[in-house]
């Protein structure tokens, strides 16, 4: 590191057990804005019947003004306890006894959002990861599981309703214009589960029946004036219901199921038991307000909280290293609930495109996201050997890399073995504080029980290696033999130079080149690597012998994206084009199209704009013969037309590169498709334009409209005066966000002026945040190719605009991410303007909230990649956020760490 302010390193392998358990705890909260009263009972006992008598019991605390110490009803005196700045360790108090305290904290004056917190009036808590302990003191940890009971008193008029987990037990009024509200959660939880809610809600609720045909009561609460938002999110509440019980056989566990939807929040959602506290950005859902990915990502968050109750809250992390116990396993399930939910009533073929349409979405955000992350200074493995500050951990690597490691899991078992393998762990260990080896456990139990010759201990590697490993793949074919080489390697990531090979699940085929059909896989040597389709690729160099295949094929490798390596193969050009027109996968097909326009846009870069390349033609190509494709489902169409991302591109990059150049390489690339293709692209807009159609929501309708708005870029790409015409008319007429949206973000994105429909838009919507946030968004997100707009003056005045504001996450993500997260060619201009600014944010957000900061703060992370002018001022903006006075551990970790 390099500054005096040393940080704190917190390491996996100091793990210790408590010394204490927290049998109970009753709280009693007196709510008020500005000096909220906690008071707490806790039952406390020994940790092991081995500890010595004499243990001090260690509890967190932050910010708490301390008014009461009673142990077994006597108050303490001050030499028997120690006071920090971190919390209050309790000298002497015996195997067991009670403990009474009282604190104050001042919940209005909570800006970071942790803790006890106050939005638009009424109360909130955001726990996890360490936020209790800005609530009273407690051993704010995992694996301390305790049983609540809460007791809520709030004003009756300007807080009426008041909740928390579980069970509602009492409920009356109280002198003086209060009243009480009484929770007890039969569950035991650690504390990061609890929480409190209270203001004034309305709420939509609906009883349902439960497996063991029990009534539930459901409730979505929001602030009045929403409810026409919550249909939706109450209808995926009940579908994650449904299909928790039938794919995993896991059932609603309490009589009462809560989701609030807050307007304040620095992630996406919290699974709380039995209280889930949302980000409004994924409850509210209505046609006029929210697009069809709005839609997508309301039903997946909603169940990804819901699945926690099992994977996360029945069965909890041990520490927070193991937070990809939880998280991985928990993304995993909601894909797999999305993909179910999309495929549903859908014909077998139909079904598979959808399937594939879910897994190329999640591949994409790995790729653009979980690579680069695992590529520069923040690189840790899923399950992480040390950290500064935890939020700084919550990943897309611990969530979307560690879905992946469950998901080949979930490969090299199968389904049945990997149900049964989630039936030995919940056997195993439910009601615990478990960590990732106890899953890999379970599941390696459930391989041996039929395959005893088989194990996962290599396949352990993934949980402690950082890293996207990177496979080289050859082959030869000769008389009816073709020989396959893999090779993996792994680049050193921080603290890890070298490392272990890789068990790579590789799901394989050979494709016909006459008939297009996939060929029997017969393997020759080391037969047992080969398990249906799935090769089990474990050395750093190995070659495995196919036979029975006489006439040519071309290989397909990696089908579904099976392990999240890079994968470099010998297909040239010709076997890219034959796979992006044949693979029977139709997640390779799609790869197989993205790899030619990657290609041709390298190709673009590096000759500084021309198109002349055997690439650039192939890509011409491709986009021709899909838009001959008869075959082919709007889903898969509109993905397979679209060009890879700037991050994805940016990443995969060999050598030191210029965001600025890339962004006009895809340009001219996109530009030249539009052309080549206007009149395909105006057919195809026209023939899926739905306009006066009542609008629903659904895979089919949302693929169809998806596919539209593709063909509407490349026709705004070609960018005649027509074209600007249908956009507009698009605008005009849509009865639906995601087509409003769709037209607005191409005008604005392409035209030649500040089109009228942004104030249009602005007018229509400035009371709904959630859509102002998307109007801030969208002019954020300019990019250098519209010479019309100065995209960082638009951000300078965006930031001074009365709407503005940093104290909201969403709001300040709307500015601030989508310009240095989705705007490569303004955030990197040659100026360093926009590194700059960046730098200014953050330094005004670290004291205002310092976890949503940290995040924004990741903007420069790959910043070693980009060329030596940019490097130089990237450098100059990194050290003057790490030199800021009061600068956050969350903040100080990610900047430390990108200039060591
Ligand atoms: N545990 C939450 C989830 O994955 C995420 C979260 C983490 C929310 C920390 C708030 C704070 O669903
Ligand atoms: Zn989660």
């Amino acid at each position: 590191m390099r500054d005096a302010q040393a940080p704190i390193t917190f390491y996996r392998k100091d793990y210790t057990a408590p010394n204490h358990r927290i049998k109970s705890t009753d709280l009693i909260f007196t709510l008020n804005p500005s000096r909220t009263k906690v008071e707490s009972r806790l039952q406390f006992e020994s940790w092991g019947e081995t500890n010595p008598d004499n243990l001090p019991l260690e509890l967190d605390g932050e910010d708490l003004e301390l008014e009461k110490v009673l142990l077994n009803g006597k108050q303490l005196t001050s030499e028997s306890y120690t006071q920090t700045a971190s919390g209050l360790t309790i000298h002497n108090p015996g195997r067991e006894g009670l403990l009474e305290l009282t604190v104050y904290i001042q919940p209005d004056k909570n800006t970071r959002l942790e803790g006890l917190y106050v939005s638009n009036g009424n109360f909130f808590t955001q726990c996890e990861a360490q936020g209790f302990r800005r609530i009273t003191y407690f051993p704010d940890r995992p694996d301390v599981l305790s049983q609540f009971t809460v007791t809520l008193i709030a004003d009756k008029t300007t807080h009426p309703v008041s909740l928390s987990n579980g069970n509602l037990i009492e409920e009356k009024s109280l002198d003086d214009g209060l009243h009480q509200t009484r929770w007890e959660d039969p569950f035991p939880k650690p504390a990061y589960l609890f929480a409190l809610v209270a203001g004034r809600f309305v709420c939509q609720e609906e009883t349902i029946q439960k497996g063991d045909g029990k009534p539930a009561l459901l409730q979505v609460w929001v602030e009045p004036g929403n409810l026409d938002k919550t249909d939706f999110a109450m209808q995926s509440l009940k579908k994650s219901i449904d299909w928790d019980r039938s794919r995993f056989g896991l059932d609603l566990d309490l009589d009462r199921f809560m989701i609030v939807a807050t307007a304040d929040f620095n992630m996406g959602a919290m699974e709380n038991k039995g209280l889930n506290i949302f980000n409004t950005r994924f409850v509210f859902a209505n046609p006029e307000l929210a697009t069809d990915v709005d839609f997508e990502n309301v039903e997946s968050v909603v169940g990804h909280e819901y699945f926690h109750n099992w994977t996360g809250n029945r069965v909890t992390c041990r520490d927070w290293f193991q937070l990809s116990l939880k998280e991985g396993l928990t993304v995993f399930r909601d894909q797999e609930f999305s993909a179910d939910m999309m495929a549903e009533g859908l014909d077998v073929k139909q079904a598979e495109s959808a399937r594939a349409a879910k897994r190329i979405d999640d591949v994409k955000v790995l790729r653009a996201a979980q690579f680069p992350e695992d590529a520069g200074p923040m690189a840790h493995p899923i399950r992480p050997d040390s950290y500064q500050e935890i939020n700084n951990f919550y990943t897309v690597t611990v969530y979307e890399k560690g879905a992946e490691v469950i998901r080949m899991q979930h490969t090299l078992l199968g389904e049945t073995l990997f149900q049964r393998g989630m039936k030995i762990y919940f056997d195993r260990h439910d009601g615990q504080a478990v960590t990732c080896e106890d899953f890999v456990a379970a599941m390696e139990t459930a391989l041996q029980e039929s395959h005893p010759e088989l194990d996962l201990k290599q396949f352990r590697h993934w949980y402690a290696q950082a890293g996207t490993p990177e496979v080289f793949a050859s082959w030869k074919q000769a008389d009816d033999r073709l020989e396959l080489t893999l090779k993996q390697s792994c680049r050193p990531t921080p603290g890890q130079a070298t490392k272990p090979a890789f068990h790579i699940p590789v799901k394989l085929g050979f494709v016909d080149v006459a008939s297009g059909n996939d060929m029997p896989l017969v393997l020759e040597s080391n037969a047992a690597a080969l398990h249906g389709d799935v090769l089990d690729f474990t050395q750093a160099s190995e070659t495995f012998v196919f036979t029975g295949l006489s006439k040519p094929v071309v290989p397909s490798l990696l089908r579904g994206f099976s392990a999240p390596v890079i994968l470099h193969t010998a297909h040239n050009t010709e076997d890219l084009i034959f796979l992006a027109g044949h693979d029977n996968d139709p997640f390779n097909r799609w790869d197989a199209c993205q790899k030619v326009y990657g290609k041709a846009i390298v190709d673009i870069y590096k000759s500084a704009g021309d198109t002349g390349s055997a690439n650039t033609q192939a890509a011409v190509q491709v986009v021709g013969s899909l838009l001959q494709d008869a075959q082919l489902s709007d889903g898969f169409l509109a993905l397979a037309l679209q060009l890879p991302g700037e991050g994805t591109l940016l990443e995969a990059f060999e050598g030191l590169v210029d965001p600025v150049a890339m962004h006009f390489a895809r340009t001219t690339l996109r530009d030249l498709l539009a052309c080549t293709y206007a009149a395909e692209f105006n057919a195809l807009y026209a023939e899926r334009n739905l306009n006066g159609q009542p609008y629903e929501y659904n895979a089919i309708a949302a693929s169809q409209r998806a596919l539209k708005n593709v063909a509407l870029s490349y026709l705004l790409a070609a960018g005649s005066e027509e074209e600007l015409a249908i956009a507009q008319a698009q605008y005009a007429q849509a009865n639906n966000m995601t087509d409003r949206m769709a037209a607005l973000s191409n005008l604005v994105h392409t035209s030649a002026e500040k089109p009228a429909e942004l104030a249009d838009f602005f007018e229509r919507f400035k009371l709904e945040p959630l859509v102002v946030d998307k109007w801030f968004m969208l002019q954020a997100t300019i990019p250098a190719s519209n010479e019309n707009a100065d995209t960082l003056q638009i951000i300078r005045d965006l930031l001074k605009h009365p709407a503005f504001t940093l104290k909201n996450p969403n709001r300040a993500r709307s500015v601030l991410a989508a310009f240095a997260m989705q705007n490569p060619s303004v955030f990197h201009n040659h100026g360093g303007e926009g590194y700059a600014l960046w730098a200014d944010l953050v330094i005004e957000l670290n004291t205002i909230n310092p976890q949503v900061a940290a995040r924004m703060a990741r903007g420069l992370d790959r910043w070693t990649k980009l060329v030596p002018l940019l490097q130089d001022k990237a450098r100059v903006q990194l050290e003057r956020i790490f030199n800021t006075d009061k600068l956050s551990p969350d903040v100080r970790e990610v900047i430390g760490k990108a200039l060591d």
